[in-house]
């Protein structure tokens, strides 16, 4: 699914955190957004996702605009993965159950099927369907939460930093894994991240936000060479050593 932001503006009460920003992402392609803490990064998000209907400009997938409530199908074609693994997954809840109601929801058939699958998926093994999450490393917490995104075949997902409450082996792990989901789906991404190195690996363009506004947007192979314009870009390319680096 193709994806366009135009002019998105989103306000708390008074305060415009969102002001004005657009963006477009090709179908199969991903998007990094970076920016520091407060810019607004997960409000965008969230407002692509369905889950703040208060905003004003157009959001589009696939050439059609969304309206602020969305129909039920709209939430399998787009799925969220948040930062945090263990907050997303309700406590009680057996993985099994978790996978379970996306498919209940959208009354899909097959549900021990796709369940098999969506654990084979994210490489987890079937005999974690009867813990609960607590049970679980964080690693195979954030494969369950994938494989929750995962289970009723979305076309997009949307990565609030996916992967930064994990420990540095186990992000590349994920990360590679997001890579090779995309591939293997054709699936549409747009990634939020502090981290200008984890864009880099795995998506080909990135947006830059300071203060609700998006500053600057640039190829991955570009900041890769240094050919940024914004001081803020420049600012955030120096403090990612591995970018230095050639790919
Ligand atoms: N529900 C809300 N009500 C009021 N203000 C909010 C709400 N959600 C976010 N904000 C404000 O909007 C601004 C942007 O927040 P947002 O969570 O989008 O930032 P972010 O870029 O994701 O930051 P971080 O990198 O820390 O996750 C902040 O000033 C925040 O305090
Ligand atoms: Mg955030």
């Amino acid at each position: 699914m193709t994806i366009e932001i135009d002019d998105l503006r989103i306000r708390f009460g008074e305060h415009e955190v969102v002001k004005g920003i657009s963006f477009a992402v090709a179908e199969g392609e991903s998007f990094g957004i970076v920016g520091e803490s407060g810019s607004g990064k997960s409000t965008v998000l969230r407002a692509m996702a369905g889950l703040n209907q208060s905003w004003e400009g157009r959001i589009a997938f696939s050439g059609e605009p969304v309206e602020a409530k969305r129909p039920p199908a709209f939430f399998r074609k787009v799925q969220m993965v948040f930062q945090d693994p263990y907050g997303s997954l309700h406590p009680r809840q057996t993985i099994d159950r978790i996978l379970s109601e996306l498919p209940l929801v959208h009354g899909l058939d097959g549900i021990e099927k796709r369940i098999a699958r969506a654990l084979s998926d994210v490489t987890l093994p079937q005999s974690v369907r009867f813990r609960y999450p607590h049970q679980l490393s964080g690693g195979q917490r954030q494969r369950v939460a994938i494989a929750r995104a995962l289970i009723a075949e979305p076309r997009v997902l949307l990565l609030d930093e996916p992967t930064s409450a994990l420990d540095v082996s186990v992000q590349a792990e994920i990360l590679n894994l997001l890579a090779d989901l995309r591939v293997e789906r054709g699936l549409t991404y747009v990634m939020v991240s502090h981290n200008l190195s984890v864009i880099a690996h795995l998506c080909g363009m990135v947006g830059v936000m300071i203060d609700g506004q998006m500053v600057e947007q640039v190829s991955v192979d570009n900041l890769r060479l240094g050919k940024v314009e914004h001081s803020h870009t420049k600012e955030l390319r120096s403090l990612s050593v591995e970018l230095e680096e050639p790919a």
